[in-house]
Parts: structure tokens; C-alpha cells; sequence
């Protein structure tokens, strides 16, 4: 049986097995509006370059990218600064340590984020995005992200966004942190980083746009229809080395080793992952484990890797 075809015929009944395992996780309630999200879902769309589509339980369900939005500002910020411009500003190692940590910020020399995918990270890449004003800068952000995922119209979640602005004290203190280390200079305004940085993460998506999004990546940075060159593939190669290294915040060795595939989640429950010139993959599971990662997503990404050979080592 061709793989695609198996694929297929299997993936309602692992979906079915990993939707068991959600029962073992909690939806995110340190964003408010996060709490609203059904804790039982589970679903996932794969694609495949030549426009196989694969999809199976809750695809129609909306959900903010929250930090897997990080990976494409991260990209959005090397477009526009280079790789020296990105790196001044955010190391090119894993922490080890909870995403929104402060921990080593204070701990080591010179107080810079140890990755752009700690929200420590993802809020000095948002100060790069070129843009006269916060608006204009999350409209660059949207027409890129839309760009990648196959010409969608996407849009800024406005209740997620105000929720996590309202209450987050953590990625505040986080973001002025940064002001006094210099990581943030002079003339940036914090309260103008954070917003971008919120609006960013409230960006709303389905599965079938984040599997299209990682097929891009999975195409190193090539469009799966018009093969136009969307992002530069060194640029793609960065992003998805840091998807290994902390694309699952501080589960990835965990990951990498059970799955063996760049991924990123975020704490709306979404996964983007890829198995690299093959597939572009979404799945969203609104409940999490400990570490931050949706468990019956990342239950089914196992499933899926083990069974298909996916794992890239
Ligand atoms: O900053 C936050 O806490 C959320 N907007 C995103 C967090 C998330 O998905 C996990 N981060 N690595």
C-alpha cells in the first residue's frame, strides 16, 4: 500500500488512541480566554508536496499559533535584519529551562535570551520586525504568515490578544528585563514590543493553514504550488534547527528522541511539524501536559513516527 494510502486508512483510529490520552492534560488558563478551548479535541491535517491531503478528527476548529508563531517572526526578523542583525540580539542554544524563564537572563553574561523561541527570545525578535508603527509591523506580520500559508487571509484573535495582554505580568517583566540588559535599546518602547508580541501569538489558525505553513518549511522555504522561493532556505535551515533544539520548550530532547521531526507547539494546544521534503503537518489538542505541550498531540505525532519511519536521526 502506498504510504499516503495508509496514512489514511489508519490515522482515524491513532487519532482515536491519542484522544484518550487528552483526559491527561489541562487546557491553559494563564491567558483566560485559552481556558474556553475543548479539551477533548483532537485533529490533524498532513500534506504532501504533490497535494495530498490527510485529515482527521476536529480540523475545523480555529485556535491562536500563540509561541508557533514565533518560528515565522523569527524568520520575518532575519528577512529583515540578516543573520547578524537577529543574532546581536538572541543566542543559538537551548535553556533547558520553563519558556517563560528569567532565570538565565540574570544568570549569564551578557543577559541575552539563550533562543528566539523562549518568550524572552520571541519578544526581542519582535522588536526586529521592520514597520513604522506596532500596526504596521503585525500587518507585515499577517500578509507573511498568510503568504506561507498558501494566500490566507489570517487575522489577530482581538479577545485572546486583550486577554493576554491584560494578564501578563510574566513576559511584562520579561520584556522590561530586556530594557535594562540593553537587549532592548533605547529608542524601542516596551509596551510597543509586547503588543506585537501579543498580537502575534493571538494570530488564528486551522490545521490544514499549519500543515501548509511547515510544508513550506519542510520544502526549505519553497511554496508547495507556484515553487516561488518565499523564505531563503539558510534561513529555513535556522528555524528548523532551533525547532529540534526548542521547538517543544523543555520536552524537545524527549521529543527528539521519540519522535525525531522539527516541531514547534504553542499553549493553544497547536503543533506544527514536518518530516523534512515530505509532509507539512498540523494538529491542534487543546489540553497540555506539565511542560507546556499538547498530550494527545504529541501522543499521535509518536504514534505516527514510530509506524512511518519519520524520525530524521
Ligand atoms: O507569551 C506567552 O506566554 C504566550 N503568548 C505564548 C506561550 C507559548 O505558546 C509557549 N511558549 N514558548
Amino acid at each position: 500500500m502506498a504510504i499516503i494510502e495508509e496514512l489514511r486508512a489508519k490515522l482515524p483510529a491513532w487519532v482515536e488512541a491519542s484522544r484518550a490520552i487528552a483526559v491527561e492534560g489541562q487546557v491553559a488558563s494563564y491567558i483566560p480566554e485559552l481556558a474556553k478551548a475543548p479539551r477533548e479535541a483532537l485533529g490533524i491535517t498532513i500534506l504532501s508536496p504533490d497535494g495530498e491531503i490527510v485529515s482527521a478528527g476536529e480540523t475545523e476548529l480555529l485556535f491562536t499559533m500563540q509561541s508557533i508563531s514565533k518560528v515565522f517572526t523569527l524568520m520575518l526578523a532575519f528577512m529583515d535584519n540578516g543573520e547578524e542583525g537577529v543574532f546581536a540580539k538572541v543566542g543559538m542554544e537551548p535553556t533547558g529551562d520553563d519558556f517563560n524563564s528569567m532565570l538565565k537572563l540574570e544568570l549569564v553574561e551578557p543577559g541575552k535570551p539563550f533562543n528566539p523561541l523562549i518568550n524572552a527570545g520571541a519578544i526581542a525578535i519582535s522588536s526586529l520586525i521592520h514597520g513604522s508603527t506596532p500596526a504596521a509591523k503585525v500587518e507585515r506580520i499577517l500578509a507573511f504568515f498568510g503568504e506561507v500559508a498558501g494566500g490566507a487571509a489570517l487575522s489577530v484573535n482581538a479577545d485572546v490578544f486583550r486577554s493576554e495582554s491584560a494578564t501578563a505580568h510574566r513576559n511584562r517583566s520579561l520584556a522590561y528585563f530586556l530594557k535594562d540588559n540593553e537587549v532592548l535599546g533605547e529608542e524601542i518602547d516596551v509596551e510597543e514590543v509586547l503588543s506585537v508580541y501579543f498580537q502575534h501569538c493571538a494570530i488564528e489558525i486551522t490545521c490544514g493553514q499549519l500543515a501548509r505553513m511547515a510544508l513550506v518549511l519542510a520544502l526549505g522555504g519553497a511554496d508547495p504550488v507556484s515553487g516561488q522561493q518565499l523564505i531563503p532556505r539558510r534561513y529555513v535551515q535556522i528555524a528548523k534547527a532551533f525547532m529540534i533544539m526548542c521547538g517543544m520548550y523543555n520536552a524537545s530532547g524527549e521529543f527528539a528522541i521519540k519522535v525525531g521531526i522539527p516541531a514547534k507547539s504553542g499553549v493553544s494546544g497547536g503543533i506544527l511539524a514536518l518530516v523534512p521534503g515530505r509532509y507539512g503537518i498540523g494538529v491542534i489538542g487543546p489540553a497540555l501536559g506539565p511542560k507546556g505541550n499538547s498530550t494527545a498531540g504529541v501522543h499521535l505525532l509518536e504514534t505516527m513516527s514510530a509506524s512511518l519511519d519519520w524520525s530524521v536521526f
